[in-house]
């Protein structure tokens, strides 16, 4: 070949050398113009559907305020359906990360099945954003730099309820709640909180998930009489359970009392059945903040929905990558700085300004709540800044 052509095997072979090179470095891809890749893993049947849906809202939305980009990226989405289903927790999470390579996992609202994405995001070491179930090993002894919560621990919401019954003089709970970790979290949250402060859980009352076959526990309840009931149910069997609850008689005759996801989103379902019940939670009606404001008349708009606090928690883990993404400029592949971002990250929630515990979970204020009309009212600050103890962490 002539040394003077101006493109010999061996200047190509150098010149494709060269180009593999560049292509294999940090940055390459998404500087040509590829898209940040995002699974959504969210239930978008079953019990917990309408969560599914407010956290993909949610969480859309902060990236509409974006301009619809991350780190200056164009996004596509992965969606899957995980039907709140742990059995196929596993092989959907490794369907998102493995077959769609998505550089960031967001997901999910059942505790059981967020265990099998903790799993798969261990191993794979793909970021991964929790934006609602409350599994305490996720941000406990599996807690892991890749992986981040905004929402809350299950223990977290359900603490400060103990110490606000026992402070009325309320001595004898009964708990009633699915059996699956969400809901044992939440109950050994308040037993924490309730026996701390001197009152004693005598009865602890338990069905399968997601089944709402309740009458058989209400008639017990009845029999026992306690002082108050403490429960955690959401979505679908949280409407069941309010409705079961006052046709049973039980409504003004016992406190019924829970973690606010027995009352959130579930208002227009309800009817007048919710009137009066009291609950905490991280979020809540009436929080007189610009930020909120803006945040329900956007959701409102875009949606024509009441927002709820799934929505915050889906907008806040848009607002938390947005974050991450910015600081590295759309490459996911600088782990340390993106990370150090989010951890970082002071997030301007709906809820509140809130920032990120060394285990990654939100450290947030938790409002007792009242049930007044369509709305659970804040009536005030159960627990200021309360953050999850992480046992068994040892990130950080
Ligand atoms: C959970 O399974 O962690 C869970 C589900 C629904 C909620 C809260 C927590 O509203």
């Amino acid at each position: 070949m002539s040394k003077d052509l101006p493109f010999d095997r061996r200047e190509f072979l150098k010149t494709a050398a060269a180009v593999a090179g560049v292509a294999s470095l940090p940055g390459f891809a998404f500087a040509q113009g590829a898209k940040i890749k995002i699974g959504l893993m969210l239930p978008y049947t079953g019990t917990y559907s309408q969560l599914g849906v407010a956290i993909t809202n949610g969480f859309k939305l902060a990236v509409a305020e974006n301009g619809g980009k991350l780190g200056g990226r164009d996004i596509e989405y992965f969606t899957v359906d995980d039907e709140s289903n742990p059995a196929k927790a596993t092989d959907n999470a490794n369907a998102l990360v493995t077959r769609d390579k998505v550089d960031v996992l967001v997901g999910t609202v059942h505790s059981g099945v967020e265990m099998g994405i903790v799993k798969v995001v261990r191993e794979s070491g793909t970021l991964h954003i929790n934006p609602n179930a409350g599994a305490g090993a996720a941000t406990g002894a599996l807690c892991a730099p890749n992986i981040f919560r905004t929402s809350f621990t299950n223990w977290q919401p359900a603490y400060p309820m103990g110490k606000v019954l026992a402070d009325r003089g309320i001595k004898k709970v009964v708990t009633l709640t699915w059996k699956y970790g969400a809901g044992e979290e939440a109950i050994q949250g308040f037993k924490e909180g309730f026996t701390k402060a001197g009152g004693t859980v005598v009865k602890e009352l338990y069905l399968p998930f997601p089944s709402v076959e309740f009458q058989p526990l209400l008639t017990e309840i009845a029999s026992i009489k306690p002082d108050a009931v403490f429960v955690f149910f959401a979505g679908g069997g949280g409407v069941k359970l309010i409705k079961d609850w006052q046709a049973a008689g039980l409504k003004g005759k016992i406190g019924l009392y829970g973690s606010g996801f027995l009352t959130d989103g579930v208002l227009d379902a309800v009817g007048d059945a919710a009137e009066g019940i009291e609950t905490t939670l991280h979020y809540g009606d009436g929080i007189e903040t610009p930020k909120n404001k803006t945040f329900r008349l956007n959701y409102a708009k875009t949606y024509k929905l009441q927002p709820d606090v799934y929505a915050v928690q889906g907008y806040d883990a848009g607002l938390l990558l947005i974050a991450g993404m910015k600081a590295v400029k759309g490459d996911v592949s600088r782990k340390k700085e993106l990370y150090a971002a989010m951890e970082k990250a002071k997030i301007d929630s709906p809820r509140g300004t809130w920032t990120m515990s060394k285990a990654h979970n939100p450290i947030q204020d938790i409002y007792l709540r009242k049930v007044v009309g369509k709305e659970n009212k804040v009536m005030g600050v159960a627990h200021k800044a309360l953050a999850d103890p992480a046992r068994g962490c040892k990130m950080g």
